[in-house]
């Protein structure tokens, strides 16, 4: 068995194994491993903090502010300066441009100025002869000698910010229809309040930047991000030098999530500052609690929400307020916001609508991307909805959601304008229902629940729908170089970065296919600023879409050369030759690929090209928000099955179903690997991982001791992930669909499941388990409590509104209250 087999036969579902049989291993649809994957499991991948430190190589470390608001009185830095090791201490004051590291407003200082905007902002930095030294001098900034402060009044929740109406950005506001006159009108009407909680990003690999100076003002930045070219330009502003004196250098990331799109910019800043006053090469890494409390997260939410539906569930009106916290600057928020509003629709046709999203200006960490780039944030409430219509019903929530689906020539345009051409929800779903035997094990929980007094089971569906292109028109765009040297080898360089993701592995097989080369023959370089220009962020889970079709287009270029000349040698016509297992054969005559490249070169043919692509169709209008911001739809779907412990809270995901569409895979393989970890991650969103601020503003969870994100042993015991079959409807790179962010969502099935099995636990209640999430221990056993006398008081005639807590006014609900105070962790 080799290495590909392997890989593949230690996976669930095995529908890779169909295209694997392909004898060339340049084939699109071979599930080959990632072309990093040795390196990663060995030790030996360049990250970073692994690039060989050149002599004379300082070390940063930040002073963070200890207040959540405050006016910065005076400091003193001269105890800083005077700490063991310490070359310099840097404040604002020493930033020759622009101080601001923020992508779209320029509101976000990279050291503060004056005033403080949240506990833990950076004040100052200090460049050290060790990463240890500088480190204890940067903790300084806990003196009151060192930082004298005036605490001024924080807002930290979303529902304190709304109260203040105060937001980073104006509301957004989506109507169609007339959505009050048809929820008043309806034979059925619910109201309630949901919230969910931010997420870190947790890339195993932290934030970090490493600063080379170069002659003539130039400046070299490591740093580990998934914009490059955003990071060239906030240092060369920074710096006040033009762009062509900076160049920002990414080989690989340890993980990004969306943490690294636009927030790497305060350490490669940091880092380029200090390498610019010092001339010498600094590196800023930040330790995990640092960038815990530096960075923001995936935005939390505060829903309020009202539907108007028919007997069987059918929305005729529906109305909801997402509330955002998106922290101290707008980062990406208007962005995020903007998703949320196009995702609250997920796979369900609203005839009459009105959304309205706020990104609350809080004094927390500015919150950012994180996969699924508030379309998680949009849909979970339209699931949360469907699940509290049906159980008013008294109807299986797979039913209503069924009842919803967008159709196929008629309810198939989205509350913003744009029509869903390519829905394969109806089929993709009863595929799904089929393999996971959906009906038959709904009854068989309903027996064990029956005869079960402690445990209790639960089992829920949910779909995907995800919009793909960036919602920013003009940052669908991207370019590559591609390069066939002398010997035959091929280098591709594009302006997307690899941060696991495969991206790297995808175009290279694309870059391989079009030369009929084994994959061996082609390396990918780290991304660089100086080769490709004015790239876009590797987000949107556009990466492949967006860099394979623009180095397609650089292969192509080279291989039409090539096979004008390969014509001329062989006879025959240039459009009939083919490249095929290293060879180049027309006119029944053939030659090695390296042999018809060194002919190429005597012969003077340019052997590099350079490849373009812009996403067709996509326009949008920010002051309507109507348009076609997407250019395809991907979906999903998934079931999952859950077990709590009603006396504990503690569950455990018994089995999850997920099939999910990415398309005519490039690379079955690494999709796989996407959708599982996608879901494990969305799972851990919305089950164990909380963030938790003190009444001061102080995250108190950040580390692992405090955050726990999934395990490995939090994966199912019965995990059956398979690619749904389908090629895309749009000419995308080998017909595929991106696929990085959509099974975020899929694990929408596994919270459901927790409320499935929390309802089970109270048959009396009326109406929907006011489960917030993440579905904490602590979070279902309060649901439980509120589902008892909540059953209790519906028993004596009271009503009962649906919410995070059957005792809570609407929207200021639990996070408006005032947190609670809990001990420091050691
Ligand atoms: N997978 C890994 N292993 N590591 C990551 O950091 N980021 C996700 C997703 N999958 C991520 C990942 C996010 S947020 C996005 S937008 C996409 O990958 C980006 O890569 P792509 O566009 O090439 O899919
Ligand atoms: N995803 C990620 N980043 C973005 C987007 C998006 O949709 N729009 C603008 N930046
Ligand atoms: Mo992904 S959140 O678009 O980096």
């Amino acid at each position: 068995m080799n290495r590909t087999d392997a890989f593949i036969d230690a996976r669930v579902g095995g529908h890779a194994t169909e295209s694997a049989a392909a004898s060339n291993d340049t084939a699109i649809g071979v599930p080959l491993p990632h072309e990093s994957a040795v390196l990663h499991v060995s030790g030996e991948a360049t990250y970073t903090d692994d690039i060989a430190e050149l002599h004379g190589t300082l070390h940063a470390a930040l002073g963070l502010s200890r207040h959540a608001h405050a006016r910065i009185v005076s400091m003193d830095l001269d105890a800083v300066r005077n700490a063991p090791g310490v070359i310099a201490v840097l404040s604002a004051a020493d930033i020759p441009g622009e101080n601001n590291c923020g992508p779209v407003l320029h509101d976000d200082p990279v050291l503060a100025d004056g005033e403080v905007l949240y506990l833990g902002q950076p004040v100052f930095a200090v460049i050290a002869e060790t990463h240890e030294l500088a480190r204890r001098a940067a903790a300084l900034a806990k003196s009151d000698d060192v930082i004298r402060y005036e605490p001024l009044a924080a807002i930290l929740t979303a529902a304190q910010a709304k109260a203040a109406q105060q937001f980073v950005l104006p509301p957004l506001h989506l109507r169609r229809g007339d959505p009050d006159a048809k929820i008043a009108a309806a034979p059925h009407r619910l109201a309630g309040t949901f919230e969910v909680g931010g997420q870190e990003q947790f890339y195993l690999e932290g934030q970090i930047a490493y600063a080379v100076p170069k002659e003539m003002d130039g400046m070299l930045v490591y740093s580990s991000t998934q914009h490059p070219s955003e990071m060239q330009q906030v240092v060369a502003h920074m710096l006040d030098r033009p762009a062509h004196n900076v160049v920002c250098e990414c080989r690989r990331m340890g993980g990004g999530f969306g943490g690294k799109e636009s927030q790497s910019a305060l350490f490669a800043c940091v880092a380029a500052l200090a390498a610019q006053r010092l001339r010498r090469p600094v590196k800023l890494r930040a330790d995990r609690d640092d960038d815990f409390m530096i960075t923001g997260k995936r935005h939390d939410a505060l829903y309020a929400y009202e539907a108007g539906f028919d007997d069987q569930g059918r929305l005729l009106g529906v109305r909801v307020e997402i509330a955002l916290r998106a922290g101290y600057s707008a980062d990406l928020s208007g962005a995020v916001a903007t998703r949320a509003v196009c995702h609250f629709d997920n796979a369900y046709y609203l005839a009459d609508v009105d959304i309205v999203a706020l990104c609350c200006k809080t004094n927390t960490q500015s919150n950012t991307a994180f996969r699924g780039f508030g379309g998680p944030q949009g849909a979970l409430v339209m699931e949360v909805l469907l699940d509290g219509i049906a159980r008013e019903l008294q109807l299986d929530p797979l039913d209503v959601r069924r009842t919803n689906y967008y159709g196929i020539g008629e309810r198939d345009t989205t509350p913003y304008g744009q029509r869903v051409e390519d829905n394969i929800i109806a089929p993709l779903t009863d595929a799904l229902l089929d393999s996971s035997d959906y009906r038959a094990r709904r009854a068989a929980l309903a027996a064990f629940n029956a005869t079960s007094p402690v445990l209790k089971r639960g089992l829920a569906f949910s779909p995907v729908k995800f919009g793909i292109s960036f919602n920013v028109p003009f940052l669908n765009q991207a370019g590559a170089l591609v390069h066939v040297y002398k010997d035959g080898s091929v280098l591709v360089n594009h302006g997307g970065t690899e941060m696991g993701q495969g991206l790297n592995t995808k175009v290279a097989q694309v870059v391989a296919s079009q030369f009929g080369l084994p994959l061996a023959r082609v390396r990918v370089t780290a991304a660089d600023t100086s080769k490709v220009a004015n790239t876009s962020a590797t987000a949107a889970s556009t990466g492949s879409d967006l860099n394979g079709k623009a180095a397609e287009a650089a292969a192509q270029t080279i291989r039409a050369r090539l096979a004008e000349l390969a014509a001329k040698l062989l006879g025959g016509d240039a459009s009939d030759v083919q490249f095929a297992h290293g060879s180049v054969s027309v006119n029944g005559g053939a030659m090695p690929f390296g042999q018809l490249i060194n002919a190429a070169y005597l012969a003077r043919v340019q052997l590099w090209s350079d490849g373009f692509y812009a996403t067709p169709k996509v326009h949008w209008d920010a002051q309507t928000l109507t348009g076609h911001p997407f250019y395809y739809f991907a979906y999903g779907a998934a079931v999952s099955e859950v077990v709590i412990d009603t006396l504990t809270g503690e569950w455990k995901l018994v089995r999850a179903d997920v099939l999910h569409d990415a398309g005519q895979s490039i690379n079955p393989a690494i999709d796989l690997g996407q959708i599982e970890g996608g879901f494990i991650q969305g799972m851990g969103w919305l089950t164990s991982e909380e963030l938790w601020w003190n009444r001061d503003g102080r995250l108190m969870t950040h580390a692992p001791s405090t955050y726990k994100i999934p395990a490995v042993s939090d994966t199912p015991a019965a995990f059956h992930v398979r690619l749904y079959e389908n090629r895309n409807a749009e000419p995308t790179v080998f017909r595929s669909k991106a696929v990085g962010e959509p099974p975020l969502l899929l694990p929408f099935s596994v919270f459901l499941a927790i409320r499935d099995a929390v309802a089970a636990a109270v048959p009396d209640a009326n109406g929907a388990p006011p489960l917030r999430a993440p579905a904490t221990p602590e979070a279902i056993l309060d649901a439980l409590e509120a589902l008892q006398v909540a059953s209790v008081a519906s028993t004596s005639g009271a009503t009962v509104t649906a919410g995070t807590s059957a005792a809570q006014a609407p929207i200021t609900s639990t996070a408006a209250a005032e947190p609670t105070e809990r001990s420091e962790p050691t």
